[in-house]
């Protein structure tokens, strides 16, 4: 479960998120909706640990990950979040299936693991056919791709 309290962030005297509370429920889905400019990738900066909350609090189950108030938070590294970025970043030097191996690795992931993983992963997304491809061979579309939710 993730639990917000009272999180704000302040970016000189601009208020970008206000004393925003909020719990998400363990396994539940939840969109941020609004306007442009109202905050969203804001608050999931600070969830990911990108950002650090002028004041209040972030909760992951029963830990505290960032604290505005103390002015302290966990490294995004050993917070365990998986942000996906608005302005997504593809390593030029990698294929496709490179790219999506990367974190797994990273990870620790086993060589066989990872290969199960890497073919899950593209075919969830539809794009199993340009695995050996590096991102300048394939569209714009194909970079951005995305599960079907059809
Ligand atoms: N580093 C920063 N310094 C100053 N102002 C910032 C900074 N980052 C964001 N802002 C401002 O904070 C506000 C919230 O920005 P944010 O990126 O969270 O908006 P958003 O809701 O994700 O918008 P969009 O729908 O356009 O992606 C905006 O007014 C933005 O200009
Ligand atoms: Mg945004």
């Amino acid at each position: 479960m993730i639990r917000i309290e009272n999180l704000t962030k302040s970016f000189s005297t601009f208020r970008a998120v206000d004393r925003i509370s909020l719990e998400v429920p363990q396994g539940s889905f939840l969109v941020l909706v609004g306007p442009s400019g109202c905050g969203k990738s804001t608050m999931l900066r600070m969830l990911a640990g990108l950002e650090l909350p002028s004041s209040g609090q972030v909760h992951f189950g029963d830990d505290i990950v960032s604290d505005g108030d103390r002015g302290w938070m966990i490294d995004p590294t050993e917070r365990n979040a998986g942000p996906v970025f608005q302005s997504y970043a593809l390593w030029l030097h990698m294929t496709v299936a490179g790219n999506v191996d990367w974190p797994l690795k990273i990870a620790g992931m086993t060589k066989p693991d990872r290969l199960a993983r890497i073919s899950e992963v593209l075919s969830m997304l539809g794009i199993e056919a340009l695995a050996a491809r590096y991102p300048n061979e394939i569209s714009g579309g194909q970079q951005h791709a995305s599960p079907s939710l059809g």
